[in-house]
C-alpha cells in the first residue's frame, strides 16, 4: 500500500472517493467535489439507511428540504443529515461549488418520495446555527466552529462515531504554527484513515521519512499504520481534516 495518496479537487466535478466509482482501499468515506456546477435538484428525497451525509459549502448557494422543512446552505456552512432522515437537494444559487462526505460510504439509498412541485425558502433564516433530531447547520466562519473537532466523540461539538471531522482556520503564521516544535512526533492511526483539504495556504507534513507538502485544492489521504506528523502550515491557512471511522487509535512512535 503507499504511504500516501493525493487528490486534486481544485476545479473538479466528480467523486474523489467512492468505492463504486473509483480505486478506493476502504468504504468509510464517499468524498464527492465540485466546481462552477449550476444549481440542481435531486430526482426523489431520500434518505440512507446507515451514513451520514455532510454538505460543505464553499460557494453559491443550496436549498435543501429536511424532512418537511426547507432549509438553506450558504458558502461556508455545514449542514450534516444523519441516517434515515428524508432529504434532497432542491435548488439554489449557482456557481456552486461544495464538498460532500457520506459516512460510511454504503450504497443504502431509499426513496422516500416525489420532490415538491413549488417550494418556499423561507426569506430569512436568522439563527444560522442549527441544531436538529436530523442533523445540524451551522458556520465555518463563527469561531466556535473553528479549530476544533466539530463532529466526533468526546469533546466535539456534534456526536459522531464515523466522521471525525475540523475546519482549521489560522490567519497568521504564529497561529497556523502554533506548537509545531513542541510536538515534533512521529505518530500514526492503527486502523483509522486520515485525510488533509488544503483550501488556502499550504502544509508540509513528514510521512515516515519524507517531507510531503499540499497545497491549495489538494487532498492527501494518509492509511493506518504510516508514520507522519505535521511540520508546518503556510498563512494564512484554511483546510480540513478528517478522520475515518472515529476511534481513539493515535499512537505516537
Ligand atoms: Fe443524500
Amino acid at each position: 500500500m503507499p504511504k500516501y495518496r493525493r487528490y486534486v479537487f481544485g476545479d473538479f466535478t466528480g467523486y474523489l472517493l467512492d468505492p463504486r466509482f473509483t480505486d478506493t482501499s476502504h468504504d468509510l468515506v464517499a468524498i464527492r467535489h465540485s466546481s462552477a456546477v449550476s444549481h440542481w435538484s435531486d430526482q426523489y428525497i431520500h434518505s440512507h439507511g446507515e451514513s451520514e451525509e455532510y454538505y460543505l459549502l464553499l460557494e453559491g448557494q443550496m436549498d435543501l428540504i429536511i424532512e418537511d422543512e426547507i432549509w438553506t446552505l450558504k458558502p461556508m456552512e455545514m449542514l450534516m443529515v444523519r441516517p434515515t432522515i428524508p432529504h434532497a437537494v432542491i435548488g439554489g444559487i449557482g456557481p456552486i461549488k461544495h464538498f460532500v462526505f457520506r459516512a460510511p460510504a454504503a450504497a443504502d439509498w431509499q426513496t422516500q418520495n416525489e420532490m415538491p412541485e413549488f417550494y418556499f425558502v423561507p426569506e430569512s433564516q436568522d439563527q444560522r446555527e442549527v441544531l436538529k433530531e436530523w442533523g445540524f447547520r451551522c458556520s465555518l466562519r463563527s469561531h466556535q466552529n473553528m479549530n476544533c473537532w466539530l463532529t466526533g466523540i468526546g469533546s466535539a461539538r456534534n456526536w459522531s462515531t464515523d466522521f471525525l471531522f475540523a475546519y482549521l482556520d489560522y490567519p497568521t503564521y504564529e497561529e497556523a504554527n502554533a506548537g509545531i516544535g513542541a510536538r515534533h512526533k512521529l505518530y500514526l492511526h492503527r486502523s483509522s484513515w486520515e485525510y488533509y483539504a488544503v483550501l488556502e495556504g499550504e502544509k508540509t507534513l513528514q510521512i515516515e521519512t519524507e517531507m510531503v507538502s499540499v497545497k491549495a485544492g489538494e487532498l492527501l489521504e494518509v492509511p493506518p499504520g504510516v508514520k507522519h506528523f505535521m511540520a508546518g502550515r503556510k498563512a494564512p491557512y484554511r483546510g480540513l481534516m478528517f478522520r475515518v471511522p472515529v476511534l481513539l487509535d493515535k499512537e505516537t512512535i
